[in-house]
């Protein structure tokens, strides 16, 4: 579809669009391809609008949060890419549905905004998800976590947008969350209702440090990368889930570079990219892991990471 046949077709509705939008530079990774066409709607049911629009047009539609698990390639993505950043999709509500304990939450907060707001009234409920890089609606979509718990644990709703546009809302015992993932089907979360609990905000504050001094002694924070590139996987032995990090590790990879791209030697399981590297060089490298650790250990991991491609190429994870 030319450019000025796409963008009459959102002309109409009050959202800010760009044609080749730089959304690789704007993710974690700092690096990787344009958008074709990049749209910001301003509330949820514009949002909805532009699901119909693209559904009626067979328009690939993508979902953007803080591009903190994204890796978009070096030719960009086609299609239509919605970022969810202006106000109408941030709001933070307390007390929400007249309850002391819930907050809702829209899905474009910045999650580590979002938990430290909270904490310095003294709710917890969220702080597990410390240096979590993610939009609420990303880490609701992947389960996002770690060690210290994952958001999961603290929800009491989601709305999402079904397909055709449509809103609805999920209580917490229709939601399952597992390892990274939910059963949540509908592609586009709008808001999420958190359980929140008032605590000593010094303690509050304590735990926080805690964890993130966890990480940062762990991790390469300073680093170009999109934290974990791939999932914890099952030890096919115990049944329970290995430390992606510690099997890469083992197998001597820390280290390894394809180009601009490098396996930390910090954390193995974090893929790091050069100040204007290459998309493809964190591709080829996450791909060169994966042959090493099957052919070395047997296990086949997957990518936490996902990857935004035009058609042809291989797809997304
Ligand atoms: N380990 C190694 N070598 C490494 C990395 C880890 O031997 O290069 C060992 C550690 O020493 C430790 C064990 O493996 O004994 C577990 O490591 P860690 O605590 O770092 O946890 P992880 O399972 O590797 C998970 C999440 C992280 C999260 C941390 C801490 C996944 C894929 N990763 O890592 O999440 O920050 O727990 O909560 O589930 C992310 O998802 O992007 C992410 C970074």
């Amino acid at each position: 579809m030319s450019r000025p046949t796409t963008a009459s077709l959102f002309g109409d509705l009050d959202v800010d669009v760009s044609f080749d939008a730089p959304i690789g530079v704007e993710s974690w990774f700092c690096t990787g391809g344009t958008a074709d066409l990049l749209l910001r709607p301003a509330d949820p049911s514009t949002l909805a609008e532009i699901v119909r629009r693209c559904r009626r047009t067979a328009l690939p539609l993508r979902i953007m949060g803080e591009g903190a698990n994204l890796l978009v390639d070096d030719d960009g993505v086609d299609g239509v890419v919605v970022r969810l950043d202006r106000e109408g999709f941030r709001a933070v509500e307390r007390n929400a549905d007249g309850e002391v304990g819930l907050v809702r939450v829209g899905a474009g907060a910045d999650l580590s905004r979002t938990l430290m707001d909270l904490a310095r009234s003294g709710l917890q409920g969220l702080e597990p998800l410390m240096g979590v890089p993610a939009s609420i609606g990303g880490a609701i979509r992947m389960n996002a976590g770690g060690a210290f718990g994952s958001i999961g644990d603290a929800v009491h709703a989601v709305c999402a947008l079904d397909a055709d546009g449509i809103e609805r809302v999920y209580p917490a015992d229709e939601l399952r969350f597992e390892y990274r993932r939910t059963n949540l089907v509908d592609p586009i979360v709008l808001w999420a209702v958190f359980k929140v609990e008032q605590v000593d905000p010094i303690a509050l504050r304590t735990r926080i440090k805690e964890i993130a001094a966890y990480k940062k002694s762990t991790q390469p924070l300073g680093d170009k990368s999109a934290g974990c590139m791939f999932k914890n996987p099952i030890d096919p032995d115990s049944g329970d889930r290995i430390s992606a990090g510690r099997i890469i590790d083992e197998s001597g990879l820390k280290g390894l570079r394809i180009g601009s791209a490098e396996v930390s030697p910090r954390h193995a399981n974090f893929l790091t990219v050069d100040r204007g590297g290459r998309a493809r060089d964190v591709i080829e490298l996450g791909d060169e892991v994966m042959r090493r650790v099957r052919d070395g250990r047997g296990i086949e991991l997957e990518r936490e990471v996902v990857v935004w491609r035009r058609p042809g190429e291989e797809d997304e994870a």
